[in-house]
């Protein structure tokens, strides 16, 4: 407790998340705030957003096939089994809020870009029902509308789809809300069902705060960060500026990209200064890359480490627990998949690496592919160091191939290789002599 402040003055704060509507608009099978942005669902990026209220606890409220899920985890949560609407489902949160709560921030699982300060400066709001506006550009879009009376206290909130006339008004409504719970306490009992949807709307909440002479509060805030996702559309206009967010501030931090609207970069990647990401890129989930490494174009990249100044690409697809160490390097056309390449190894075209470990300096010809399943079961390759793979090999794992081994060109590789020598596995080359002077002397004969 700071020094100086009573019991009575401390505010014992909850959220309450509303993530259980069906997210009819975003003609999808996947629970709506499922969906990922930048690589973590919306209902996380709104959990995350939240942790810096410290909220005393954290009410989601769910559909039954989310109830279950490992998101919720560190959160109560409550079921409303069928979406009767925003207000139905904040009346189903408020029932399980902790009986020492007195603050209730209500917000909506659908706007992943919520920025942390503008949910900060709602917890300093002094009014009985504060809600976060936005001041709209583009007065087309569906967002509620806040009206203010003419000292600019709100005073209701409209929804467009119910009344096209109120998208004159340009202050949109965010779905992020502060109250006060004895004012909750009062005023739920007396939300109504709406007579054109048959829902129950939270944002009925002001005009009865109101007509009650309950304080009302209108939080200015940058739309953007607002951004309500019901359709796939918006959901893609959310990725986009989470997009440039994020890779704004790996540039930032040091990182060059060519052209950064063309690379996708997961929320989860960390990328050391001085590495330079050329055009088209994918920076898949869990992805580590090193100082002054180079990612060329068109690489794909998922689950793996790529250690300082290695070169990946053009055209490289690194999927699933992969290491690439330092100053190695993966060229054109080839994939790798559970594998580490070791430092200065290089594989730089037209191979697949699969389970394998390539050791320190090996150079892993073009075409050469490991065959690690069987149809069953994988297995693994062992390179050592200072390999030489020939071209178009095939290593037929499990199959040790031992340090400074050689492998002949073109060689189906079935035993293990002992070091420093060279295994060759193809048909011995025939010549004969003069063979192509019969061959198209017998010909012209028999054309003529
Ligand atoms: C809502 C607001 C609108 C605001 C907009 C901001 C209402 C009536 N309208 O509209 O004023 O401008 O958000 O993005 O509140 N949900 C439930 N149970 C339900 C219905 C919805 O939990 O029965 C959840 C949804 O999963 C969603 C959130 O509440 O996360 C908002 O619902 P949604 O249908 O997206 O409301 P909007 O039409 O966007
Ligand atoms: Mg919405």
């Amino acid at each position: 407790m700071v020094l100086g402040q009573t019991l009575a003055q401390i505010t014992m704060k909850a959220v309450i998340i509303l993530s259980a509507g069906h997210g009819k608009r975003m003609k999808s099978a996947l629970p709506k705030v499922l969906h990922k942005v930048a690589g973590k669902p919306m209902l996380q990026w709104v959990l995350d957003a939240v942790k810096i209220l410290n909220a005393e606890q954290v009410i989601v409220v769910t559909s039954p096939e989310l109830e279950r899920h490992e998101i919720l985890k560190n959160t109560d949560v409550v079921v409303q089994a069928v979406p009767l609407g925003t207000g139905d489902a904040l009346k189903l949160g408020v029932q399980k809020l902790k009986s020492n709560v007195d603050k209730v921030f209500l917000l909506c699982a659908d706007t992943p870009l919520l920025d942390h300060q503008d949910i900060k400066n709602l917890e300093y709001s002094k009014a009985d029902l504060t809600v976060i506006g936005m001041q709209l550009n583009d007065l087309s879009k569906s967002y509620g509308r806040i009206e203010c009376n003419n000292e600019g206290y709100p005073v209701s909130i409209k929804e467009t789809k119910h009344n096209e006339n109120v998208k004159n008004i340009s202050i949109g409504n965010a779905g992020v809300y502060a109250f006060k719970v004895k004012m909750l306490q009062d005023l739920l009992p007396h939300l109504e069902i709406n007579s054109e949807s048959g829902e129950v709307y939270a944002t009925d909440l002001v005009k009865l705060a109101s007509a009650k002479k309950y304080t009302t509060e209108l939080m200015l805030a940058d739309e953007e960060n607002f951004l309500g996702v019901n359709t796939l559309v918006e959901l893609s206009q959310a990725e986009q500026i989470m997009q440039r967010r994020i890779k704004t501030q790996h540039m930032l931090n040091g990182v060059q990209f060519l052209l950064p609207d063309t690379s996708y970069v997961n929320y989860d990647a960390k990328i050391g200064a001085g590495t330079i990401i050329e055009q088209s890129v994918h920076i898949g989930e869990n992805v580590h890359i090193a100082q002054n490494a180079k990612i060329l174009s068109f690489s794909y990249l998922s689950s793996c480490t790529i250690e300082s100044a290695a070169s990946i690409g053009p055209f490289a697809h690194l999927r699933g627990n992969v290491v690439v160490e330092e100053h190695a390097s993966i060229g054109n056309f080839v994939e790798v998949k559970g594998s580490t390449i070791s430092k200065n190894a290089k594989a730089k075209h037209l191979s697949y690496i699969g389970d394998a470990t390539v050791g320190e300096g090996a150079n892993i010809g073009a075409g050469t592919i490991t065959c690690n399943y069987n149809g069953f079961e994988k297995f693994k390759t062992h390179i050592g160091k200072n390999v030489m793979i020939g071209a178009n090999s095939t290593l037929v794992a499990p199959v040790i191939i031992s340090d400074g081994a050689y492998i002949a060109a073109g060689s189906v590789i079935t035993e293990d290789v002992s070091p420093d020598s060279l295994a060759i596995s193809r048909t011995q080359q025939q010549e004969k002599n003069a063979w192509a002077l019969s061959f198209r002397a017998k010909y012209s004969k028999k054309l003529s």
